[in-house]
């Protein structure tokens, strides 16, 4: 997600500009629990990615928290939900994703340069389908994860710039080649990769053909 905005906003502040500036319709209420609880072993789940000082904004800007810090992304899925992406490039009900944020240190132990990733966690959400339908959840100060009402840039931006399904597959490098080969990857991403002076060519990446 949006580290810069992570950073700043905080869930309540979040939830009420959400609230106020967009009055909830009948479309918006999902029938998902208002909690989740981030799963006890979502570190043995599969591995996916550590995405670095990502950002959204314009090129140039540097994706790191408000202090200047270095972030680190890193994706879990569930080893159930992986199988079935496997086998059909898609995800299945239950498919639970964990982006988890951990902050780059500089100079730890016996490095001299780069980062390395904190002990300790800056952030935790979750992307779920339940019921087939995509929700997410941000943990907040208290510790609890709270389900992000509709309509929210989480999913705007998932769903006009993911490549499959809503999941940011075209960050994912074990995905990607399977998402190309059984034709599951977005029109909208499949667009975007196209044109030439639209959003995200030449930096959205493609994976070579399978063969
Ligand atoms: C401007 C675009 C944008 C917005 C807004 C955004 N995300 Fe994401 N999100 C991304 C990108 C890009 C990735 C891939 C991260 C990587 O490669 O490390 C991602 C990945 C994720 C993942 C991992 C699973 C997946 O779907 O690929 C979760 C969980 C997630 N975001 C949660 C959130 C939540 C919660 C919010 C809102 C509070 C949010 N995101 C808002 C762009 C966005």
């Amino acid at each position: 997600m949006l580290k810069t905005i992570a950073a700043a906003v905080t869930l309540s502040t979040f939830v009420i500009a959400a609230v106020v500036s967009h009055p909830v319709k009948a479309a918006d209420k999902t029938s998902a629990p208002t909690t989740m609880p981030i799963p006890a072993d979502y570190r043995e789940w599969i591995y996916l990615t550590s995405g670095m000082d990502m950002t959204y904004a314009q090129a140039g800007a540097v994706g790191l928290t408000a202090d200047k810090k270095s972030v680190f992304d890193n994706v879990f899925v569930n080893p159930e939900a992986y199988k079935v992406f496997k086998q059909t490039g898609t995800w299945p009900d239950k498919t639970t994703f964990i982006l988890e944020n951990r902050i780059g240190e500089p100079n730890v132990s016996i490095n001299k340069g780069g980062r390395t990733q904190s002990h300790d966690i800056s952030g935790l959400e979750i992307h779920a389908k339940m019921n087939n339908e995509w929700v997410f959840y941000v943990r907040g100060k208290d510790g609890q994860e709270h389900l992000v009402p509709k309509p929210a840039s989480c999913y705007t931006c998932h769903e006009e710039h993911a490549a499959s399904d809503t999941t940011f597959v075209q960050f994912y490098p074990t995905l990607l080649p399977i998402a190309q080969a059984k034709n599951t990857l977005s029109a909208a991403y499949l667009k975007e990769t196209a044109s030439p002076d639209g959003s995200g060519a030449g930096t959205t990446p493609v994976a070579p053909p399978t063969k």
